[in-house]
């Protein structure tokens, strides 16, 4: 073989995008605990955990153009658009701390929002994600949502009704003032929940076409859930 075609080979496996490690989704009604779980698998996995909500969340309180365009949806608890949530994750898996795997929570959430991610996964080399989805009843969700309570600082997740902070409405970790959510409101919660029928549960079935899905049973302690998860994705 001339010396040049074996170069140029060598140059194509150089090039070629490798398979990197699978990307993780954490799929689930609001409150199914997605950003509870991701936070403590993230940290033991060393990935970062790429939530919408908090992108969003953390754009509106800096009020960029994009958090101002988000934030009258968000506490209406309605879904933001296709457009601008894929063009925002594009933008963040373009990252470089996203070349050995990541974790998304609370995207995709529509149909479109899963065809897009496929499409860029392919683009990018990824192998095809593992789906995981935090079953939990609406019932329980909405307890869950109007106990919520978070630190601004560190971001430590708290409820009222299940997971209180050791002194009232103060952070274990830090000693800040909690914080509750805007669209955790009785009115926003019912809005999301409805966007989440309507629009993101279809997504369920989409994916166990896919194969690589698994279902959780949100309603346990969190640590047992933590602890499945564990085991389903071998971390220690
Ligand atoms: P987002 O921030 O993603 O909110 P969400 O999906 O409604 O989910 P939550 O964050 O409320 O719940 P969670 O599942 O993370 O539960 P958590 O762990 O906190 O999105 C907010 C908004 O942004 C959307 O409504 C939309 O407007 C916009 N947006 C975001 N992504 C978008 C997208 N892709 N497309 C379009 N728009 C988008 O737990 C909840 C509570 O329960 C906590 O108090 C926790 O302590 C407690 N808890 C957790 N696990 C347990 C357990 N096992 N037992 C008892 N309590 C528990
Ligand atoms: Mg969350």
């Amino acid at each position: 073989m001339a010396e040049k075609t074996r170069e140029r080979i060598a140059e194509m496996k150089a090039n070629k995008p490798q398979p990197l490690h699978e990307p993780l989704i954490f799929l689930g009604a609001p409150g199914a605990g997605k950003g509870t779980q991701a936070r403590e698998i993230c940290s033991r996995l060393g990935i970062p955990h790429i939530s919408t909500g908090d992108i969003l969340r953390a754009n509106a309180t800096k009020q960029t153009p994009l958090g101002l365009l988000a934030k009258a949806s968000m506490d209406r608890g309605e879904l933001v658009s296709d457009e601008v949530i894929n063009e925002m994750v594009r933008d963040r898996l373009s990252q470089p701390d996203c070349q050995n795997g990541f974790l998304l929570d609370g995207y995709p959430r529509t149909l479109a929002q899963a065809e897009a991610l496929g499409a860029l996964l392919q683009e990018r080399g990824y192998g095809t994600p593992i789906v995981v989805n935090l079953r939990v009843g609406y019932n329980i969700v909405v307890k869950r949502l109007g106990g919520r309570r978070i630190c601004p600082v560190c971001q430590r997740t708290y409820n009222v009704n299940f997971h209180p902070p050791l002194r009232d409405g103060v952070c274990d970790a830090d000693g800040s003032p909690l914080q509750q959510r805007a669209d955790d409101r009785e009115e926003a919660i019912r809005e999301r929940l409805l966007a989440y029928e309507a629009q993101t549960a279809p997504l369920i079935e989409f994916y166990k076409k896919g194969g690589r899905f698994f279902d959780i049973d949100g309603e346990q302690e969190p640590e047992q859930i933590t602890g499945e998860l564990a085991r389903l994705l071998e971390v220690q």
